[in-house]
């Protein structure tokens, strides 16, 4: 008992003290300056974005070396591993961001936020431009004040937007899931649709319409939401609209014929198991073609090789086919002629450094590289670029003592050794750890990594557990960790509620 009550109030204390430090901004932030205390002239270090990527160079980077800015329309990261359980309210959204100003404040050096988009990238005069696009709610707004700002180093790490692959009337009629804003349009109109059905006579056709829900798209986004989805529906909806919540059916469409694909085998069968046993409509093998107010057509392929168009009509449509790129990098390519043959990212070096330009560097979902799009890529070369600066800021220095003054032999080549032991920096190094996703009904699957070589699958309740316990554990500040928690309990303590 009594090493029990001293573990829980060393964890209490540790809690308190984390919140505590985590709230203080830092005392004697290094202000932005023209020069370095050696008389050397600070650069100017631009970040653009402020998702996994961008978030996890700024954490990382000793950001009294340079004049840091960031620009980002988004002015808060998104943890996304956990946005799928947002639109059912199994997660609150304020639990699962962190302001970018409470995480500039901590740096050691000033570090200034523009909430604005970048519009343009010009390597030549290595200056962006940047506006204010979009409202909180990601509505367009018209603003004419465009200005620019000049770098001497740029990182982009504007991530992507949701390719939509010139479908017709996706960008119209479908909800998507990448940002914040969009996990609520998907709860509202998902209550919309079942309050408007609850006025209809139990056979009308528009009835059994807006029940249906249709995800296309089975990655772990398409799979995630779909599982959350049927979730809210078993364990909540049959309770608050017990009429209404048998005739809820949710559909996943996937144009492959197995969904999951960076899964393992063993757990792509279990995944399209647990989600027919969960009542979710698995449909493979069929592509959307085209999307109306009120119908997905789509083209399915049969046993015998041939295709068949299916009308499938949908009273909420989410469409989860993977990333394409954003307009400012397709803008980019062309301005640098390395990039001519680039198509869905940015190319890079070894280094991070954008081929084709000196003090470009790209990171995250804007980039094509051998990696997978993910966070956890995105993370570790944001942390992996701000070592690279650090070396360069060192080795900027270093010339800058040896260009100062005449200086005797001893001391140059003292100098010198630092400067060839300081410019010599490995390349990236990716180390995989694997993935994990949830997939419904309390349970998620895991492929493990580790020294690249071994790998574990697992799939059930226990992984469930995993899968929660590593994602709290990778929020961002220990504000996130407890209050996803503290959601957690509540769902499972008073369920989750109806209102939107
Ligand atoms: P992002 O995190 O998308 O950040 C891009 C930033 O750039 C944003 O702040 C955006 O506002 C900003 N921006 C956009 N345009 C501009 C512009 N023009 N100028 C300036 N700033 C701009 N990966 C995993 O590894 N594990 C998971 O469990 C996982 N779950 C996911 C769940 C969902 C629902 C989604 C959508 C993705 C998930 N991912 C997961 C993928 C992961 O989120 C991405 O790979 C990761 O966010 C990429 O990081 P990034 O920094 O490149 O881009
Ligand atoms: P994705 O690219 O992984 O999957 C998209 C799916 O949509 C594909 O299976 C594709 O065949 C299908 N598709 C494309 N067009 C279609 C159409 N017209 N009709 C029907 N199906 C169509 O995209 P997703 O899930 O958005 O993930 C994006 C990135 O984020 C990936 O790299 C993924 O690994 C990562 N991510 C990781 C998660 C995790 O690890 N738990 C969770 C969510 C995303």
């Amino acid at each position: 008992w009594k090493a029990t009550w001293i573990s829980a109030l060393l964890g209490v204390g540790y809690l308190g003290y984390s919140i505590y430090d985590e709230s203080k901004p830092k005392a004697n932030q290094v202000k932005h300056s023209e020069l370095t205390p050696s008389g050397n002239k600070k650069k100017n270090l631009v970040i653009l974005g402020s998702g996994w990527g961008s978030i996890s160079l700024l954490k990382n980077l000793d950001t009294t070396l340079y004049n840091v800015t960031i620009i980002s329309p988004r002015n808060y990261f998104l943890f996304t591993p956990l946005l799928p359980s947002v639109p059912t309210g199994t997660v609150d959204l304020k639990s699962i961001v962190e302001p970018v100003r409470t995480i500039t404040r901590r740096s050691n050096g000033e570090v200034i936020y523009i909430e604005a988009e970048a519009t343009s990238i010009d390597p030549a005069t290595k200056t962006i431009t940047y506006k204010h696009t979009k409202d909180h709610e990601g509505n367009p707004v018209d603003s004419r004040f465009e200005t620019s700002i000049s770098y001497d180093y740029l990182v982009v790490g504007v991530g992507a937007k949701v390719g939509t692959f010139g479908t017709p009337g996706v960008d119209k009629h479908a909800c998507f899931l990448k940002e914040g804003y969009d996990s609520t349009k998907i709860r509202r109109k998902l209550l919309d649709c079942i309050e408007q059905a609850n006025l209809l006579p139990e056979d009308d056709p528009e009835r059994k319409r807006l029940l249906t829900t249709i995800v296309v798209g089975g990655g772990p986004t398409g799979v995630e939401l779909a599982g959350e989805l049927q979730d809210y529906v078993e364990q909540d909806l049959s309770r608050w609209v017990p009429t209404i919540a048998p005739q809820i059916k949710v559909t996943l469409l996937e144009a492959m014929p197995k969904i999951l694909a960076m899964f393992d085998k063993t757990l792509i069968d279990y995944a399209a198991q647990i989600l027919a046993e969960s009542n979710i409509d698995l449909q493979t093998n069929t592509m959307v073609k085209k999307v109306d107010e009120t119908n997905v057509y789509a083209s399915v392929k049969q046993a015998d090789g041939s295709s068949k168009m299916v009308t499938l009509p949908y009273g909420l449509l989410v469409w989860a086919t993977g990333n394409a790129t954003r307009e400012v990098i397709t803008d980019l390519f062309k301005k640098i002629p390395e990039q001519a043959n680039a198509r869905r990212g940015l190319l890079l070096d070894d280094y991070l450094k954008v081929q084709g330009s000196d003090d470009i560097y790209a990171l995250g979902d804007c980039t094509f590289t051998k990696y997978a799009p993910t966070a956890q890529v995105a993370h570790q070369e944001g942390v992996y670029l701000a070592e690279l600066f650090h070396n360069l800021a060192k080795v900027d220095e270093l010339k800058f003592e040896l260009s100062k003054s005449v200086l005797d032999t001893e001391k140059t080549n003292k100098l010198n050794r630092k400067l060839t032991r300081a410019s010599k920096l490995e390349p990236f190094k990716y180390v995989h750890f694997g993935a994990l996703a949830y997939i419904g009904s309390e349970k998620a699957i895991a492929d493990l990594t580790w020294k690249d070589w071994q790998t574990f699958q697992s799939g059930g309740l226990f992984t469930y557990i995993f899968w929660k316990t590593a994602y709290v554990s990778m929020c961002l500040s220990v504000r996130n960790k407890v209050l996803v928690c503290v959601d957690w309990s509540k769902t499972a303590i008073f369920g989750r509620d109806t209102s939107n």
